[in-house]
């Protein structure tokens, strides 16, 4: 049997230990390099602090995997047994432009079932975190169960990109629902605008391509407090694949399910 409760000890030391490095580097010039697209960045940063956090995995957990963004953990075709899911920086373009709103993301699951969330904004030193069962953290103190809004009062992050013409989503899905709420934030991080929707402070997140790294410790978080995370067809989400992402309060996630993205096909 793993006892969370000292794992959730250790990783609140790493990751205070990585954010300070982080901290540090921005003194220094950036190495930035592209990946799939000129817009999908990468930089030194993020692959140094994946590499941080896997060398501590392996040394502490050799009977661990770990799927990391900067592909230096391990190749996972199934979900058995203990695995990291770690994202060094959520925001890269954040952390590169603006030197704010980028987090380091760490989900923890066993057999599929995610038991450790934590995100952790660098810059503001403010940790998001879940025990699956024991509650869920904004720095020390806890983090009340999400209760029920309603759709006029609902603040909903999304990138405004998905209300023009894409290939993943008819736009016209999110206009009607951008008329309905009260409001829209973009803030560049999907793992922070989770955090913002487990401390309530948004009512749901929308996203239409993230990989397991950017929602998983998002996913912990929120469903301990009572909050759900699913595709936007409503679908679990998968550690295996990329999908898009709808994250909400209680109630709410049906509503927008029903009466906005009832004809919503989920596409690769
Ligand atoms: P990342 O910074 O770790 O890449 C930006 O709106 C959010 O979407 C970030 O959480 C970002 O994570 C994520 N994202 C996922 N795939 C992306 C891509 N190809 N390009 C840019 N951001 C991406
Ligand atoms: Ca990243």
């Amino acid at each position: 049997m793993i006892d969370w409760l000292v794992l959730d000890r250790e990783i609140k030391i790493w990751i205070q230990e990585a954010g300070e490095r982080i901290r540090h580097s921005l003194q220094n010039k950036l190495q930035i390099s592209t990946k799939s697209n000129p817009n999908d960045l990468v930089t030194n940063v993020d692959k140094d602090t994946e590499q941080f956090f896997i060398e501590k995995i392996r040394s502490t957990y050799p009977g661990h995997r770990i799927l990391g963004e900067e592909g230096g953990g391990d190749e996972i075709t199934d979900v058995r047994g203990v695995i990291w899911v770690i994202d060094p920086i959520d925001g890269t373009m954040n952390f590169v432009h603006m030197h704010r709103n980028f987090t380091i993301s760490i989900g923890v699951f066993e057999d599929g079932v995610g038991q450790l969330g934590y995100i952790y904004d660098v810059i503001h030193d403010e940790l998001y975190s879940a025990v699956k069962g024991k509650g869920a953290l904004f720095n020390d103190q806890p983090i009340p169960r999400l209760e029920e809004v309603s759709i006029e009062k609902a603040i909903v992050g999304m990138n405004p990109i998905w209300l023009t013409n894409n290939r993943r989503i008819e736009p016209e899905y999110l206009r009607r629902l951008v008329k309905d709420i009260r409001g829209t934030r973009s803030f560049g991080s999907a793992a922070l605008e989770m955090g913002y929707v487990a401390c309530g402070w948004m009512d749901a997140y929308i996203a239409m391509h993230l990989s397991p790294w950017d929602f998983a410790a998002g996913w912990v978080i929120v469903e301990e407090l009572g909050g759900k995370a699913t595709k936007l067809n409503g679908e679990p989400l998968s550690l295996l694949e990329k999908s898009s992402l709808f994250v909400a309060k209680p109630g709410l996630h049906q509503v927008i399910l029903d009466n906005y993205l009832q004809n919503y096909v989920e596409k690769n």
